[in-house]
């Protein structure tokens, strides 16, 4: 892989509609999509993308039926426990990003736990969004800013993009460079508003839980034949891709980030 993209966004979209063309009820979509979690975690891992985020749930998912929402939540649930090792053995860092405060605390706990269990592994850290919503994330950044303004913290004056971005929930973290979509929906659902400004969008017509680890590595060579100019002309946007390989090329795996 020549030029790696750093964060991969997904939107795992799908489930129901898959199990409903093959004649299941809905959420056994939802049970066969949690399956193929793993599989595109390792395809990601293995291929050296440092940041992997899964949109699991969102603030709106909560509107669906009580039993299909119950179903979900005992599903994170179980994953939670079945999968904790995985982390553990493969050296993955777990956080979340979303209301979790909404979730049952049962939950809350576990993912808690994983995510101070893994705070200090060195490999990819996968980002699971849950109970999230782009735009009550980005109202929360603006409370926390007004406050802070209001409290001496911060001179208003003195916002800029960099202030916003260090009050969302993905503070931290480097702005995803691509993000993929499953089952041929060509919307952004309320994700990464913010944080996708110049991503690379990928759109696939294949469900969530019929989407594995070569549709996967197909999204990133599509990713390495897109031109990323970030506002700038051909010529300019071609000298910087270069000069960001070489510099790739130069620093060990991983190196300085996070
Ligand atoms: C979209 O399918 C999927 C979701 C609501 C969230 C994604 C959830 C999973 C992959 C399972 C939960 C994940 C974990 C890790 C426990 P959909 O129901 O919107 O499909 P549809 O558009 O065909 O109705």
């Amino acid at each position: 892989m020549t030029i790696l993209p750093k964060h991969v966004a997904v939107i795992m979209d799908g489930n129901g509609r898959w199990a409903q063309a093959h004649g299941h009820p809905r959420i056994y979509g939802h049970t066969v999509g949690t399956e193929k979690v793993e599989e595109i975690i390792r395809a990601a891992a293995d291929t050296g993308i440092r940041y992997l985020t899964l949109y699991a749930f969102s603030k709106e998912n909560w509107q669906r039926p009580k039993a299909e929402v119950n179903f979900l939540m005992s599903l994170l649930s179980s994953y939670l426990d079945k999968k904790a090792q995985l982390f553990i053995t493969e050296g993955l860092v777990f956080r979340t990003i979303g209301r979790t405060e909404d979730l049952p605390k049962p939950i809350r706990e576990k993912m808690g736990r994983l995510a101070e269990q893994t705070r200090h592994h060195k490999g990819m850290t996968v980002i699971f969004a849950v109970s999230y919503s782009s735009r009550l994330e980005i109202a929360d950044a603006c409370r926390k800013i007004a406050c802070d303004v209001r409290d001496g913290k911060l001179k208003a004056e003195d916002i800029t993009e960099k202030t916003v971005a260090g009050y969302l929930d993905t503070a931290d973290i480097p702005d995803p460079d691509l993000l993929i979509r499953t089952s041929g929906e060509m919307r952004i659902s309320n994700y990464l508003l913010w944080q996708i400004s110049y991503a690379e969008l990928y759109f696939t017509e294949k469900y969530w839980p019929e989407f594995g680890r070569e549709d996967f590595m197909k999204a990133l060579e599509e990713y390495q034949n897109r031109e990323r100019r970030f506002g700038k002309t051909e010529a300019q946007a071609g000298a910087a891709a270069i000069a960001a390989r070489q510099s790739a090329a130069k620093k060990p795996h991983g190196e300085g980030e996070r």
